[in-house]
């Protein structure tokens, strides 16, 4: 069996040690632009370049190590339309992702940001608390990384609301769908938390109009992609006060450029794209088990739906 991997990092050689280890059976073939390679059974890979698209067409399913799937979508009818996109499981980001988001939701509702601002200014003033039934964190996109972020937020109490495409429930969490229930799911979110897939439906979802449905002194947390901000719209928001600050862990330009507004932004927390990392060895373990499982003729889990986007 050949593996043909290709790393965007060009950090190859551990994965290649650990599919030794986890699918010794394998071999790991490098994919090069422009060299030939002989042909193989399955390929791993994250944001594969233009020129790899044919080759991907030979194998017999698609591995993504990460957990968004637009990277390689966005190449469309260019794709190879019978290979199965299989994307990442949990592999260790739930558990990343719940740390992040619970992070940044208490940091705001216990105004650690105000009191590390008070710190630099060598200052001592106790701020009254904010009100927990005020502070409703909404999660648009109840998927495998909302899903576990809700479940780390119940710990703390606050009025939990989702927000999905198709209809769902989850025990003590107010669930809206659809385009028609994003109205009411967004006037009642103190805390916006982005856990959508990039999608042309939701593509700049954060718009100025959606983000004047939030409350008056709203919070928004994006950690899905940056398309889903239309960025001025946010600065705007954020310097009339009606965004009462911001956490980007994503953007639309990454590393974000040094001349982009937001770095003089005191109210934007920025950090790059590591809310929920791809663990190589968990995801390198997964991927191994689930070519086990095709090659046994079993179904695996994971696989994108091209016609919903993710
Ligand atoms: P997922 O399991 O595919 O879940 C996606 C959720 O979004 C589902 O609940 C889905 O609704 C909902 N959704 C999709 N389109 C919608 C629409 N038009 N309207 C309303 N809801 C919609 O995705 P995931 O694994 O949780 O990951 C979410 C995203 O996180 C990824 O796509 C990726 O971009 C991002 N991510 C970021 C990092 C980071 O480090 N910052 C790491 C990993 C992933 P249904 O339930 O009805 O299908
Ligand atoms: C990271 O952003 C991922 O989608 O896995």
């Amino acid at each position: 069996m050949r593996i043909l991997l290709h790393r965007v990092d060009g950090q190859t050689e551990p994965w290649v040690k650990d599919f030794a280890r986890h699918l010794p059976e394998a071999e790991i073939v490098l994919w090069r632009a422009g060299e030939p390679h002989p042909p193989c059974d399955y390929a791993v890979v994250w944001a594969p370049p233009e020129a790899m698209l044919s080759d991907l067409a030979e194998v017999k399913a698609i591995f993504l190590t990460g957990a968004g799937v637009d990277a390689i979508l966005k190449f469309d009818s260019a794709l190879p339309q019978n290979v199965p996109i299989v994307r990442l499981g949990d592999a260790g980001m739930g558990v990343q992702m719940a740390e992040y988001v619970t992070h940044s939701v208490l940091r705001y509702f216990r105004r650690f940001d105000e009191y590390e601002t008070q710190t630099r200014a060598g200052q001592w003033t106790p701020l009254p608390p904010h009100n927990r039934e005020d502070f409703a964190v909404g999660v648009l996109g109840l998927g495998m990384l909302g899903t576990r972020v809700l479940q780390s937020l119940k710990e703390f109490g606050f009025p939990l609301r989702a927000w999905s495409r198709s209809e769902k429930s989850m025990e003590g969490v107010q669930c809206f769908h659809g385009a028609d229930g994003l109205d009411t799911f967004l006037r009642g979110t103190r805390v916006a938390v982005c856990l959508l897939p990039l999608t042309k439906e939701t593509s700049n979802i954060f718009n100025r109009t959606n983000m004047c449905k939030l409350p008056e002194g709203s919070y928004l947390i994006n950690v899905a992609r940056g398309a889903h901000v239309a960025e001025p719209d946010l600065m705007a928001l954020v310097k009339s006060g009606h965004i009462a600050a911001a956490t980007l862990d994503v953007f639309r330009n990454e590393p974000l450029p040094v001349q982009h507004p937001f770095w003089q932004e005191p109210r934007i927390t920025i950090t790059p794209h590591i809310a929920a990392l791809t663990l190589r060895r968990e995801s390198v373990q997964q991927i191994a088990g689930k070519i086990r499982q095709l090659e046994r003729g079993e179904p695996v889990a994971d696989i994108v739906n091209r016609h919903q986007g993710y």
